[in-house]
C-alpha cells in the first residue's frame, strides 16, 4: 500500500513535469527538439500506458480458457522473459516452455525458467474457477525434457470467486524501499499455505540473520557484474525506452525499478545508460535500498532442486506467495543474485564461494532455489510490459 513517507498525491503529466523542473516553455521549445523526442520516446508522460500495458486492463473480462491465459501472462517471470506459449482449446490448455526465451548465463541450468513457468501456471490455474472451469493439473506430461510443461484438463463447473484472482494485476514486483515496520511471524506464516512436496519455504528475520543475508545479496549483486558474460545476459533483457518496451513488450523497465515519480521521470528524461552504468545502479540500489530496508526474506529450499517438477512446483508456491502478499499490504521483490552466483559456478567449474556462504544461514541439508525480500512498501509497485494472449496464445 502507499505510505505516508512518500507520494500521496496523483501524479499528473503536468506535475510530473513541474516536478523535474520543465515548465510549459520549455516543454513548447523542446516540442521540436531532442528533449522533445526524449519525453516521447520514454513514456514519459503516459506510464503504464501504450499496448504493452494492455493485458493488465482486459484479462478480467475475458471469459472461459482465454481468460484464464490472460491471467498466466501476468504471472512473474525471470527479467520477464516471459518463456511460454499455451494451445487452447474448449477442454484443455497446454502449456510449453518457448526455448528461445532465457537469460543465458544468469541461469545456466534453466531453473528459473522453470519457476517462471511454475508462476504463469498458479495464475492460469486461479483464473478457472471465477470462469467456471474446474482445473486438473498435469506437469511435464511428456517427461522432464519435453516442451510440454504442463496439459490443464478443463471440466465445467459453477464459477466461484477466488480472493487471489482479485489481486493478480495488482501484484508487482516492488524493487522500492519499504518502511521500517517489522513483519509478524504469523502474518509472514499466513503467506505460504500448504506446501508441495520437496518444497519448502524458510523466513530470514531478526537483525543478525538479515544482515547476514544482506550482505550476501550484495557481495554476490557485484560478483554478477564483474563477471562480464552474466553482465551481458543480465542487461539484454533492459528495455531503455518505451519504444523498445512498446516493440518487445517484455524484459525490464524503469517503471518497474521502485523508484519515486520524481526520480522516475527525471530518469526517463535522462540518456539511456550503458551497462556498466546500470550494473552499479543495480548494486547501490541493492545496497541501499533492497537490503536496506528488507523487513524479512524468504528462502524457498528443495531437496531436489535439478527436478524440473519440483521447480515448476516451486514456481507456483512463489507466485501464490506474492498474491497472498499482494492480498495482505505486504510487499515482495525476487533478488535471486545467490543462486544465480552458486549455478554460475558450478557450470563454469569454479571454487564454490556462494554455496557454502548461503547454506550456513539456512536449516541443515535444506538447497536453496528461490530468494525474496518482504515488507511494508513506501510506494506500490508498477506495472510491466506483456506480450498478450493473442501473441502467445494459438
Ligand atoms: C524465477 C524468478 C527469478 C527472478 N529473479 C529476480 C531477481 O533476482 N531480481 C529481481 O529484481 N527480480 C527478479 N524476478 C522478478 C522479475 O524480474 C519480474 O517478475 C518480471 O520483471 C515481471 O515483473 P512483475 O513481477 O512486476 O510483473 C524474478 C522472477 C522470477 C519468476
Amino acid at each position: 500500500m502507499p505510505s505516508t513517507l512518500d507520494e500521496p498525491r496523483p501524479v499528473t503529466r503536468r506535475s510530473l513535469l513541474r516536478g523535474i523542473g520543465l515548465g510549459a516553455a520549455t516543454v513548447a521549445v523542446a516540442g521540436t527538439g531532442v528533449l522533445g523526442y526524449r519525453v516521447y520516446d520514454s513514456g514519459v508522460l503516459d506510464p503504464g500506458g501504450g499496448p504493452a500495458h494492455e493485458p493488465w486492463h482486459d484479462w478480467r473480462d475475458i471469459p472461459g480458457p482465454r481468460g484464464a491465459v490472460a491471467a498466466a501472462v501476468l504471472a512473474a517471470s525471470p527479467h520477464n522473459t516471459q518463456p511460454w506459449t499455451f494451445v487452447v482449446r474448449a477442454d484443455a490448455i497446454q502449456m510449453f516452455a518457448d526455448p528461445t526465451r532465457t537469460t543465458g548465463s544468469v541461469d545456466p541450468f534453466s531453473r528459473e525458467r522453470y519457476v517462471g513457468l511454475g508462476c504463469a501456471l498458479e495464475n492460469l490455474t486461479i483464473a478457472c474457477g471465477p470462469r467456471g472451469l474446474r482445473p486438473d493439473v498435469t506437469l511435464l506430461p511428456d517427461g522432464p525434457s519435453g516442451a510440454r510443461v504442463a496439459r490443464v484438463g478443463l471440466t465445467p463447473e459453477p464459477a466461484r470467486p477466488d480472493p487471489l484472482h482479485d489481486v493478480i494485476d495488482r501484484r508487482h514486483t516492488n524493487r522500492g524501499p519499504y518502511l521500517p515496520d517489522p513483519i509478524a511471524p504469523a502474518d509472514l506464516a499466513a503467506l505460504a499455505g500448504p506446501f508441495p512436496p520437496g518444497v519448502d519455504l524458510h523466513w530470514v528475520t531478526g537483525p543478525g540473520p538479515t544482515t547476514a543475508l544482506g550482505t550476501l545479496l550484495v557481495d554476490a549483486a557485484e560478483a554478477l557484474c564483474a563477471d562480464e558474460q552474466q553482465s551481458v545476459d543480465n542487461f539484454a533483457w533492459f528495455r531503455a525506452s518505451n519504444d523498445e518496451a512498446q516493440a518487445h513488450r517484455d524484459g525490464l523497465v524503469l517503471d518497474g525499478q521502485g523508484l519515486s515519480p520524481f526520480e522516475l521521470g527525471a530518469a526517463k528524461l535522462l540518456p539511456a545508460t550503458s551497462r556498466a552504468e546500470g550494473d552499479r545502479f543495480w548494486v547501490a540500489r541493492t545496497r541501499d535500498v533492497h537490503v536496506a530496508t528488507a523487513a524479512a526474506y524468504g528462502v524457498i529450499t528443495t531437496t531436489t532442486p535439478d527436478d524440473r517438477g519440483t521447480q515448476l512446483e516451486a514456481g507456483r508456491l512463489l507466485q501464490r506467495v506474492h498474491l497472498h502478499a499482494t492480498a495482505a499490504g505486504i510487499a515482495l521483490q525476487h533478488m535471486n543474485q545467490v543462486t544465480e552466483r552458486i549455478d554460475r559456478e558450478t557450470s563454469t567449474g569454479a571454487p564454490a564461494t556462494f554455496a557454502p556462504r548461503f547454506a550456513a544461514l539456512l536449516p541443515p541439508g535444506a538447497t536453496p532455489l528461490l530468494t525474496f525480500r518482504v515488507g511494508r512498501p513506501v510506494r506500490d509497485g508498477r506495472p510491466t510490459p506483456r506480450r498478450s494472449v493473442a501473441m502467445v496464445a494459438s
